[in-house]
């Protein structure tokens, strides 16, 4: 079923400073886009720029939402309405796209299913209230292979009113970039990875840094705000030389039970630690990502000055964000099958293709970023539970993740899961899942694998509620 989207580029856009938009479109206006509203609050300049990652070293052709480094560290307040003016300054389109967060479905970035793409040269206002607190991040939904390949993706964080007491916030921004021994980009993918777990980056980055070292004072307590925006790898995270307790995941927290041993996280996901800084000056904490089984240090903390004397003991638990609790006794159960694709060649899109069609959710590829969407993969209705049973028939992993709504880890044929809200599934190969949620934000929501190649090779879709 193919459905129409029928009005016109520039209704849609809601350029800013231009004049009269024709009304009554598919999409909504954003708000804030005509002029005499107010200053946006924060301002992002889709970007590429040359930046030396490693010392001495420039990188050309890399892409940023700042015309001078790497993409900012968004503070937004939840509940509180923000305004974010995103100036497209590549040679492509683009969109962007908040993950995580719970907005209306008109401020989503998915180009074509809630938007029409932001073009070179123009200006878009998103707008929007967060609902909940947390660690999130923002990223391109257009060509984003080679966009987020080449840098952007960088961290939003909602704070809450009340504050659990915490001397200082660290955000790592954890991915690789695919750099050949002159530093210099090197093809994006290959397609053999493609149709396995993924192409791997070769430099692996905290904040644009190889192995960055951060001081903070001795004794102090940080929170720590580890973001996966890398398009493939999945982290094995450990912490050496420190208490450390995990506090929430994918945004939301955790109960105070559950701490694991290492802290696995796929393409799109983000664990938030509450660390306590070692006693005595140049102690160091490392923190460790496991690759081909062995410990590779990300980032070093290391502790400064006079012990400060704190306790993990004196913090105060997270707030907990405001997800309706499914019910699962009236939970309609929804099959989706994650496998193989035909291997066929995609249609062309201005958002990019690989060339390859290896995936499919329920046998049906995605045909890529076209303005004539194919139809949703599922219909829920308004408030109503559902489980969703998450069967990856493949060898592979796959981060599922799904936009607008957040869902409850239930179980798995293959582990114990913990009981957890989250946006992104880990799924592991041949695993079955089941996950919950309310369907309580009304729109096309999409529906994908967060290993980029993946999802541009066909592993994606769109849940409709509504
Ligand atoms: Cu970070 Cu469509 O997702
Ligand atoms: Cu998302
Ligand atoms: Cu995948």
């Amino acid at each position: 079923m193919i459905h129409k989207r029928s009005l016109t580029r520039r209704a849609a856009l809601g350029l800013l400073g231009g004049g009269a938009a024709t009304a009554g479109g598919t999409f909504a206006l954003g708000s804030g886009t005509l002029a005499g509203n107010p200053a946006a609050a924060h301002s992002l300049r889709a970007s590429v720029i040359d930046h030396a990652l490693r010392d001495g070293q420039t990188t050309a052709g890399m892409m940023s939402f700042a015309p001078d480094g790497p993409p900012p560290v968004l503070r937004l307040r939840r509940g509180e309405e923000s305004l974010i003016d995103v100036t497209n300054g590549l040679d492509e389109p683009t969109t962007v796209h908040w993950h995580g967060l719970r907005i209306a479905n008109s401020q989503d970035g998915v180009p074509y299913l809630t938007q029409w793409p932001i073009m070179q040269g123009e200006t878009l206002r998103y707008a929007f209230s967060p609902p909940d607190a947390g660690t999130f991040w923002y990223h391109p939904h257009c060509n984003t292979l080679e966009q987020m390949g080449r840098g952007m993706t960088g961290v939003l964080i909602v704070e809450d009113d009340e504050d659990a007491g915490f001397d200082q916030d660290l955000v790592l921004n954890l991915r690789d970039f695919r750099l050949g021994p002159d530093g210099q980009f090197i093809n994006m993918f290959r397609a053999r990875q493609a149709a396995r777990g993924g192409t791997q980056g070769t430099v692996m980055t905290a904040n644009w840094r190889e192995e960055p070292t951060y001081d903070l004072p001795a004794g102090s307590l940080l929170r720590l705000r580890l973001v996966v925006t890398d398009v493939t790898r999945v982290y094995r995270i450990s912490l050496t030389g420190t208490d450390a307790r995990l506090i929430a995941l994918d945004s939301h927290p955790t109960p105070a039970s559950y701490q694991p041993e290492e802290i696995v996280l796929g393409a799109g996901q983000r664990a938030d630690l509450a660390v306590r800084m070692p006693g005595t000056e140049g102690e160091t904490i490392v923190i460790n990502t496991l690759v081909a089984g062995r410990p590779v240090a990300l980032a070093r903390l290391r502790a400064t000055g006079q012990d400060a004397g704190r306790r993990l003991e004196e913090l105060r638990p997270l707030a907990s964000n405001p997800v309706a609790e499914p019910v699962l006794a009236d939970a309609e159960i929804i099959p989706f099958v994650f496998g193989w694709g035909p291997g066929d060649r995609p249609a062309s899109s201005i958002c990019g293709t690989l060339g390859y069609t290896f995936w499919s959710i329920n046998r049906t590829p995605w045909p890529g970023d076209l303005p004539d969407a194919p139809g949703a993969i599922a219909r829920l209705e308004m408030g109503r539970s559902y489980i969703f049973r998450l069967q990856n028939e493949t060898r592979y992993n796959h981060p599922i993740h799904l936009h607008g709504l957040t869902f409850r880890l239930l179980s798995s044929n293959k582990r114990k899961l913990p009981p957890l809200l989250t946006d992104t599934a880990m799924l592991q190969a041949n695993e079955t899942m089941d996950i919950a949620l309310v369907a309580d934000n009304p729109g096309d929501w999409a529906f994908h694998c967060h290993v980029i190649e993946h999802q541009k090779t066909g592993l994606a879709g769109y849940i409709r509620v509504g």
